[in-house]
């Protein structure tokens, strides 16, 4: 064992013999089939549902479909390095578990509450996107709730009388944020079942707006394809490309979750990268083609709306489609929270495990399976945040946080061939270390393309995290206790 104070290092061989460790208790139920499908459950959400209309309106145009295609090859580039790592070290906690083995523990406490800040912000932001889209249905069954009860704390809000004011809190994204939860507590066999049909009903919907909508598109919504940018980086023009794939690269978010099932799938060493670039690059094809179909039918200055790809199927004038597409999106944004908070419990139960974290968030429950009290206690923190702060903020903020942590995953692969050459690698990143060093200058690209507000709130977050862990972490780990 390596030990070097904050830089103490798990070797290989460790973390993999640990699997029939305090892991054990997790039973092996997931397939290809549900691994994928876990896959676009937690891809396949907000970012294509809600931010790809601000992201036309506002930044890239018609370009948008550039912005898809930049961003789909830093994921590409990234999913390559986390293929090869969720093989070499098929067992819990992702970045977090990679990084312990290569740059050490402060390094990877540091990514694991990267993680956390990604997971539950993410689930926050979606969550945000679940409660305009609920409220949209209900709206057309005359039910719609005041205003008051559906934006972040203090949003400014104009009600039905016409009156202004500001919001209490978004009740129904904290809501759907504790019954995924209570869902998930119960186990997760049934929740991965429920997964599978929603993704089946969210991938029928997308197919169906990209098919119906392409004999509908006019090509002159089409021009200018890049619109000539107005003076101020980012907006419209090539940097306005960059700064759309800096704000859709959220809708790629989640590929890297299919890393945390290594340890409850069957046949990890196949699995994982089956689901990990199989649901990307399937998520990949629809993004760009619901990019392209959404900018045809309707002029992208009118697409800064909450329900982007409603107005779409406004737009071809066919109300079943406008109600497929609301229930489609309402269902499709339930499994990105479903599996985005299953994720975040395994990277909280695995950092507790080794002592960065106290070791009640490891306990798995003797009936059902789940680490049950990380799952009720992220449940509760993510539905304050989903209640309290508003999508934009958030999606900026989980997409620093995991651009950051894939730039890790790039070191870890180019890392790791040369610290454990011997270690048998059943999927291999092709190029090393060119392919990762690719990656690593793709998601710098990006994140330059986010803003100045979402650095200080970065560098608030990781604050907070070293505080914690030379408060705490550092006395308890397991590793160097030994
Ligand atoms: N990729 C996920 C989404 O777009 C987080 O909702």
């Amino acid at each position: 064992m390596d030990h070097k104070g904050v830089f103490a290092r798990k070797p290989v061989a460790d973390i993999i013999a640990s699997e029939g460790g305090a892991f054990k208790a997790l039973p092996k139920v997931l397939g290809p089939f549900s691994i994928v499908a876990m896959g676009v459950g937690a891809i396949i959400g907000a970012g294509i549902f809600v931010l790809t209309g601000t992201a036309a309106a506002l930044y890239a145009g018609p370009a948008l479909t550039i912005s898809f295609v930049l961003a789909a090859v830093a994921c590409g580039l990234v999913g390559l390095c986390y293929a090869e790592l969720s093989t070499l070290l098929p067992v819990q906690g992702s970045t977090y578990t990679y990084t312990y083995a290569t740059l050490g523990e402060l390094a990877a406490w540091m990514i694991g509450w990267d993680l956390i800040l990604e997971y539950s912000m993410g689930v926050g932001a979606v969550a945000c996107g679940w409660s305009a889209y609920f409220n949209s249905l209900l709206v057309q069954m005359g039910l719609g709730l005041p205003p008051d009860l559906l934006s972040a704390t203090g949003e400014r809000i104009v009600r039905a009388d016409g009156s202004a004011g500001t919001a209490i809190a978004d009740v129904p994204a904290a809501v759907i944020v504790l019954v995924i939860t209570g869902l998930l507590i119960g186990g997760t066999r049934e929740s991965v079942k429920l997964n599978n049909a929603m993704v089946v009903v969210k991938l029928v919907v997308v197919l169906a707006f990209v098919l119906i909508g392409a004999a509908h598109v006019n090509t002159a919504n089409w021009q200018p394809y890049i619109p000539p940018n107005t003076g101020e980086f980012g907006q419209f023009g090539i940097s306005g490309v960059l700064r759309g794939a800096s704000i859709v690269f959220f809708a790629y978010i989640g590929f890297d979750a299919v890393s945390n099932c290594a340890q409850e799938a069957r046949q990890p060493q196949r699995d994982m990268p089956i689901g990990i670039l199989g649901s990307l690059a399937l998520s990949t094809v629809l993004y760009i083609a619901v990019a392209a179909v959404l900018t045809g039918l309707v002029p992208y200055p009118k697409l800064n709306v909450a329900d982007p790809v409603v107005e779409g199927a406004r737009a071809i004038g066919l109300p079943w489609l406008s109600l497929l597409i609301e229930v489609g999106a309402l269902l499709g944004l339930t499994t990105v929270i479903l599996v985005l908070l299953y994720g975040q419990s395994r990277i909280f139960a695995t950092i507790a495990n080794d002592g960065l974290l106290p070791p009640v968030f490891a306990r798995i429950h003797p009936r059902f399976g789940t680490p049950w009290i990380s799952q009720l206690i992220i449940g509760i923190g993510v539905a304050i945040v989903a209640a309290t702060m508003p999508i934009d903020t958030l999606s900026e903020l989980v997409g620093a946080g995991t651009l950051f942590a894939f730039v890790l995953v790039c070191i870890a692969v180019i890392y790791l061939r040369r610290a454990e050459p011997n270690t048998p690698r059943p999927f291999r990143t092709p190029w090393v270390p060119w392919l990762p060093l690719g990656g690593i200058l793709a998601c710098l690209g990006l994140l330059a393309g986010l803003g100045v507000y979402t650095w200080v709130r970065v560098g608030l977050w990781i604050a907070v995290g070293l505080v914690i862990y030379f408060a705490y972490g550092r006395f308890q780990s397991r590793l160097r206790a030994k």
